[in-house]
């Protein structure tokens, strides 16, 4: 299987990518951040995603989304398709996403928000922590992504402090969350 930074050779794999995911979250019945064709299009060409395959077939994606003038990154979108679940796949996927992310955002904290176990024992692995909402990004723009999703109602009557989402947060070394610098090692990263 390749894991490899995306390119517009990965193009011919944009429709079934966004096919998945809608009917990924309509079995789980969550929500997830609506993309249009022509967004994933561009993460995709722009090196700002990740994909797997396998002989030309598709295997999984990830992108990468910065909020807050590239203060925050999210690592978004992960989907594995359902042939090629549970042998570690979305690991993979996540450890190169979050390889690119260092990479290209070096100073920025990374993010997500997720129901899923899968994800979040991926996401600790990596180093980041479970948080409240208030040490996210609180640009707009990322909390409308929120709207598509059915628990949006509660999000909001909660004034966007906590909702069924778990928040997990990775801070870079040498960035400081509380007034407090990160002594998160990247251990399993390195
Ligand atoms: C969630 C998803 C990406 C996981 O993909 P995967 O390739 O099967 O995951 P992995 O094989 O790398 O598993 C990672 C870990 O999660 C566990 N896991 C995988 N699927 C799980 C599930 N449905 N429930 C609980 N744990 C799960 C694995 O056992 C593994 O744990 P381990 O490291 O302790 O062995 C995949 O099921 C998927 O695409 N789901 C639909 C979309 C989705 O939910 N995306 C996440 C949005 S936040």
């Amino acid at each position: 299987m390749e894991i490899e930074v995306s390119s517009s050779m990965h193009l011919m794999y944009v429709s079934e990518i966004q096919q998945e995911m809608y009917d990924s979250a309509q079995r789980r019945g969550t929500g997830i951040a609506k993309r249009s064709l022509e967004y994933l299009s561009k993460k995709i060409s722009e090196g700002n995603s990740v994909v797997a395959s396998e002989n030309g077939v598709w295997v999984g994606f990830c992108y990468i989304e910065t909020w807050s003038h590239g203060r925050f990154v999210a690592n978004s979108g992960l989907i594995v398709s359902p042939d090629f679940r549970h042998s570690g796949t979305a690991t993979k996927i996540k450890q190169k996403v979050f390889e690119l992310s260092r990479s290209k955002y070096p100073n920025a904290k990374i993010f997500g928000l997720t129901t899923g176990l899968a994800v979040m024992k991926i996401n600790s692995d990596l180093g980041y922590k479970p948080v409240i909402y208030s040490e996210l990004t609180q640009d707009e723009e990322f909390w409308n992504g929120c709207k598509n999703c059915v628990n949006y109602d509660i999000l909001m009557s909660k004034e966007r402090k906590n909702c069924l989402c778990t928040a997990m947060l990775f801070v870079p070394p040498n960035n400081n969350i509380n007034g407090t610098a990160n002594t998160q090692s990247e251990i399993k990263y390195k």
